[in-house]
């Protein structure tokens, strides 16, 4: 079998499972949820997942992956051959695809608000209207929606094909850096706008008269996915690390860095949201509607337009190479598939299932596909609602029963005869918390009610 791949360093892993975690989720989606789920009160409850359940299987995925050195379907038939444990896997494989099919769409709509905001679009003083305009004339066009789609999954698949440590690293260790550095540029910025105390106030000082279970469950659900957690990317990112490698630390960092993140694209957002007046609760168009509108406004609103998208298109960048690598890890693992082929061969796949997400804005067929959902909501329905918490449960259950959540202690701990600081509590919660939860959650999805 040709060699595997391995990362260089472990901080070029991290870099890379954090480019993997942080993406349109953090900073597209999850300032929309907290908008609409009421602010501070979304924040705390999403804290406390990923703390008690995020990272958690985040340990899961990555002690499995390094212990085993496998692709998802290969590491659980290595733990526990030919039993049908290997389906966890297959169902990793193709979650990764389809989560990439309409993950896709949307990034490839930031590459647009990235090419109109650098020409200007958004600093000739444009009302709120037409900016709405500039959004439904781009999304009803279906060449460029799904020309879009195919630029943004060649890109991915490119870089995944040139490998794991020339490819991936190497990019993710340019990328995340630089698009740390706008965040903070951004975020101090807003910090300085009129509206930052009210902005402030409603991502941060929590209404506890607010809770509802529904909410608790969706800030479960956006903490494992912006955490990329229940398909097996922590898997296989976790199987180019070494033995020397310090999961324990590794898996603190990742998951830090991911909440920071998504922490300050709501710094960014709610202060300039309420300085212009805008409505924190306007949903999946939260970013594409409101920010031009707010870019116009600014001063500096001409350079901070193309930097915000710019941003965005990379995050979403290094999130779409996992979902790629996924696939990607298993075909040349396991049917010995050179690197390049299986990686465009996954995109090619992916591409074809998501040009009908693409024309879900444009064609009245997609834009009502089925249960009054566009294509593109159903998708994301099935791969991140159903798809993801399912498998997210049943690795819990493996890794904490079959395999054996003391053997996977082990793998964790950086000095093999100490316990790592938690280590016992985390045994419990993966083993009863993890699985009560996820169970909830499934429930929940599957009933229509979530
Ligand atoms: N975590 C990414 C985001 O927040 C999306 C993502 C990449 C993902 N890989 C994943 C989600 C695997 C679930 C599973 O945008």
């Amino acid at each position: 079998m040709a060699k595997r791949g391995k990362w260089n360093s472990t901080l070029g892993f991290v870099l890379a499972a954090a480019g993997s975690a942080v993406g349109l989720g953090n900073i597209w989606r999850f300032p929309y949820v907290t908008g609409k789920n009421g602010g501070a009160v979304f924040l705390f409850f999403y804290i406390l997942a990923v703390v008690f359940l995020g990272l958690v299987v985040m340990y899961a995925e990555l002690s499995l992956g390094r212990a085993t050195q496998r692709n998802p379907v290969g590491a659980f038939e290595r733990i526990k051959p030919g039993s049908p444990w290997k389906a966890v896997g297959f169902l990793g494989v193709f979650t990764g695809v389809g989560i990439l099919s309409y993950y896709s769409v949307i990034a490839g709509w930031t590459l647009y608000y990235f090419y109109i905001s650098s020409l200007g679009k958004f600093s000739q003083g444009l009302t709120e209207a037409q900016i709405d305009e500039v959004f439904s004339v781009f999304v009803s066009n279906p060449f460029l929606t799904v020309l879009l789609l195919v630029v943004f999954i060649f890109l991915t698949c490119f870089i995944v094909s040139r490998g794991v440590s020339s490819g991936i690293e190497r990019w993710t260790g340019i990328l995340m850096p630089l698009l740390f550095l706008i965040l903070l540029i951004l975020s101090v910025y807003s910090l300085t706008l009129p509206g930052a105390g009210e902005g402030l106030k409603f991502y941060l000082k929590p209404d506890f008269s607010k809770v509802s279970l529904k909410m608790i469950l969706s800030a479960v659900g956006q903490a494992f996915f912006s955490l990329s957690l229940g398909m097996g990317a922590m898997i296989t990112y976790g199987s180019y690390l070494s033995k020397k490698d310090n999961l324990f630390a590794s898996g603190i960092e990742v998951v830090a860095f991911d909440t920071l993140v998504a922490f300050l694209a709501g710094i960014i957002i709610f202060p300039t949201v309420f300085t212009y007046g805008l409505s924190p609760r306007a949903g999946a168009a939260l970013v594409f509607k409101t920010l031009p509108f707010t870019f116009s406004k600014l001063p500096l609103g001409r350079l901070f337009g193309p930097l915000f998208f710019f941003l965005l298109a990379i995050a979403a960048l290094t999130s779409t190479i996992s979902l790629v690598e996924v696939a990607t890890s298993y075909l040349v693992d396991e049917r010995k598939f050179s690197r390049p082929r299986a990686a465009f061969l996954v995109g090619a796949v992916a591409v074809l299932l998501g040009i009908p997400s693409a024309l879900s804005t444009s064609s009245s067929v997609f834009s009502k596909f089925a249960f009054g959902k566009s294509f593109l909501d159903l998708m994301d329905y099935i791969w991140a609602n159903i798809s993801l918490p399912l498998g997210a449960l049943l690795l819990s259950v493996f890794v904490g029963y079959i395999w054996g959540a003391e053997k996977a202690a082990l793998e964790i701990r950086p000095e093999k005869h100490r316990k790592f600081p938690g280590e016992d509590l985390w045994i419990y919660d993966l083993k009863y918390f993890v699985p009560i939860v996820l169970s909830a959650i499934l429930l929940f999805s599957l009933l229509g009610s979530s």
